[in-house]
């Protein structure tokens, strides 16, 4: 067996076992037609080179000197008149610019294999496409692909600082930055970048949203010609480089006494900014901005909104077609536990929607998927739904902050699934799902799409847990297309990343699919979240934040435990869905259960929908849980000798961690919640 140390990652291409199907692939990949193109191009043929030469085990004959005997034709829709041709006269829907199409043509013998698009990163991305088949073992001759992507953008958030640390990182450290200064060798900077291109990312912030004092000088003359490296690496593979900025950076680092977003000359700062930046960068994306968050700066400094701070910098980027996506985690960080009115989960909304229709059109609001923060289980936030004046991107995180920090396996797709699927009934007509807000369809806005946190580091496997690589995977993939499935999805990955064997692709997919319920059963339950240990955020702390600033509480006493979000006796959080969203979530008896202690506050006898009380639903799904986390690891068991030997220990030891620290989970929380209510767990199992 091939020894897989799991830096390829998905990558990973093996000669075709199959000797029929080798012969297929040989015939058709032996010569390959193409027009010469530029950068983009060029990667996307040494991609398709490498992956043709290790899977076939012969170097195919690349160039545009033989378009008529080529097995298959690649090019730019309108450069390449013998591959236009064999299009001629069919009348199909248009690609946008960077879709593409695969198209089988002739018969066997004579098999033609077409791949066009209308820009060279569609041609990269149709070249990935044709790798994946391959590594799944599909035969090519009777093709009829045809991609669009539903997401403009399509976006990593790197939380990577210039010392090297990487906020929320849990596989080693940036592999940007090293001691204040850029990484000399930067390899591994382009592997990330062709690893991203190969799900269809193109947008990456390069540095984290918290923004220190070494990071505000990234727009400056000092680090701008090190970014335009970076630029440049990124661009080979289609993707465009954002950095973070830190709002007070006239102040910081401009010599002005103002970063007020109205004073002009704030404004001419931040203008002149932008001339340099583009001067070395010409085709830089924009900025990501957190403000007013989390003690980061921002306009209300200055008695001014969101809207003129976006706006400024949205000025500042147009000439240049710059986009600014803002942030709209901004809440009171500095709340008082004893104040039962104030609800964080309130705050995205009450600041944004009022400035609906507001924002100029290269600005993005950018959404985490929940109001809180991350956490294994929350409601969608509203303001998907809430504005439809506005351009808007959807926020997730990759890296498992709260979900087990890559020891534990959780697989995130299904859960970005139901938040993508969430119909927030904005338009009573139709289902105005999370996805087609975000992408912008559903409002017709000009622009939109998808970002999440990254979960890798200098680690070797790039995320620490082998298996955590599924769910960068999976967030790129669902970019590109948020109709394909978790299933799908964890079983393509496992195919690419560990081969084909029916066996292990069962046993990997399967333990995937079962990690986040099994992650939530042992965690805060029923929607409430948080109880984990302060900044850190690892381990099981029941009252960790609950006496704290945060405004993160579950108000657990010996008669009940949630949060009264409700209009009518709580916060009013409820009220910000629309009917009949909020509706459901208003009603005691409609709530769903596994959200019920976000939005109410009930008596541990409380019946749910399930049949059982609160507090039997606690202890029952913490055993579960925990017994279920050892199931992992029996079930990593039977994938032994299936796969590289090093692979197969790591993840075993990690799932050993994973089930003692369920059981901490478990043993934790139940005991908590029997001293707390002084009921006794029906089935009398030991609670301490
Ligand atoms: C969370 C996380 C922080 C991060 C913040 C953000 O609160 O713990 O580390 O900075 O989210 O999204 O800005």
């Amino acid at each position: 067996m091939k020894s897989n140390s799991g830096y390829e990652a998905w990558l990973r291409y093996a000669l075709c076992e199959d000797t029929e199907l080798l012969e297929h692939y040989r015939e058709c990949t032996d010569q390959i037609g193409v027009q010469p193109g530029s950068e983009i191009m060029i990667t996307a043929i040494k991609e398709l080179e490498h992956g043709i030469r290790i899977m076939t085990g012969s170097r195919p004959r690349i160039g545009k000197d033989n378009l008529k005997e080529a097995g298959i034709l690649i090019g730019v829709i309108g450069n390449m008149p013998e591959l236009d041709s064999l299009y001629n006269g069919e009348v199909e829907e248009p690609l946008l610019e960077d879709g593409y199409r695969i198209r089988s043509v002739g018969e066997a013998g004579r098999m033609r294999l077409l791949l066009t698009s209308p820009s060279e990163q569609g041609i990269l991305y149709g070249i990935f496409h044709l790798l994946r088949l391959m590594q799944a073992g599909q035969r090519l001759d009777s093709l009829h692909v045809k991609e669009n992507s539903r997401n403009r953008l399509r976006m990593i958030n790197q939380w990577d600082n210039m010392d090297g640390s990487i906020e929320r990182g849990y596989a080693g450290q940036s592999i940007f930055y090293r001691n204040g200064k850029f990484v000399t060798d930067q390899t591994r900077i382009r592997d990330y970048a062709r690893l991203l291109a190969s799900v269809g990312i193109n947008a990456i912030a390069i540095n984290n949203v918290n923004v220190h004092e070494r990071e505000t000088l990234l727009i400056t003359e000092e680090l701008l010609q090190e970014v335009a490296k970076v630029a440049n690496i990124f661009r080979a593979y289609g993707i465009r480089i954002y950095l973070s900025i830190n709002f007070a950076s006239p102040c910081q680092i401009g010599g002005l006494e103002t970063a007020d977003p109205l004073d002009v000359g704030v404004r001419n700062w931040w203008r002149q900014q932008a001339e340099i930046i583009y001067r070395h960068v010409p085709d830089f994306g924009g900025f990501l901005v957190k403000a007013d968050s989390e003690f980061r700066p921002g306009p209300f400094t200055y008695g001014r909104d969101h809207a003129d701070g976006a706006n400024m910098l949205a000025d500042a980027l147009e000439p240049h077609g710059g986009l600014v996506i803002w942030r709209c985690f901004v809440y009171n960080c500095l709340q008082d536990w004893r104040d039962r009115k104030t609800d964080r989960a309130r705050a995205a909304y009450d600041h944004f929607k009022p400035l609906d229709g507001c924002f100029k059109d290269n600005v993005l609001l950018q959404i985490k998927n929940g109001p809180m923060d991350f956490q294994v289980r929350e409601p969608v936030s509203p303001l998907f739904g809430g504005m439809t004046q506005t351009n808007q991107m959807l926020e997730l995180q990759i890296t498992q902050e709260y979900t087990g920090q890559q020891k534990h396996l959780c697989y995130l797709v299904p859960q970005w699934k139901e938040v993508l699927q969430f119909n927030t009934c904005a338009l009573s007509d139709d289902r105005t799902t999370v996805a087609d807000i975000a992408s912008g369809k559903a409002f017709g806005r000009p622009v939109g799409g998808f970002a999440a946190v990254s979960n890798i580091g200098d680690d070797i496997n790039w995320t620490g847990h082998p298996l955590a690589q599924a769910n960068l995977y999976g967030f790129g993939r669902l970019c590109w297309n948020p109709g394909l499935e978790a299933e799908e999805l964890a079983r393509e990955w496992t195919i690419r990343t560990f081969g084909g064997d029916k066996k292990l692709v069962d046993t990997i997919s399967g333990m995937l699919m079962e990690s986040w319920p099994i992650y939530e059963a042992y965690n805060a339950p029923l929607g409430v979240g948080w109880m984990v240990n302060p900044n850190h955020h690892y381990g099981p702390n029941v009252d960790g934040y609950e006496y704290s600033k945060w405004g993160t509480y579950h108000f657990a006493d010996c008669s009940g435990i949630g949060v009264d979000r409700t209009v009518r006796t709580g916060t009013g959080y409820s009220g910000q869905y629309h009917s009949p969203q909020s509706d459901r979530y208003e009603s005691l008896e409609q709530c769903p259960d596994e959200l019920l202690l976000f939005f109410h506050h009930v008596p541990y006898t409380h019946r749910l929908q399930s049949g059982k009380t609160v507090i039997q639903h606690i202890y029952d799904t913490h055993f579960e849980g925990a017994e279920r986390a050892e199931g992992l690891a029996a079930s990593w068991r039977t994938a032994e000798g299936l796969l590289d030997e090093g692979v197969y220990n790591q993840v075993m030891e990690k799932l050993r961690i994973q089930a003692e620290h369920a059981k901490e989970w478990r043993d934790i929380i139940n005991t908590y919640f029997l001293r707390k209510s002084g009921i006794a767990d029906d089935k009398q199992r030991m609670i301490y």
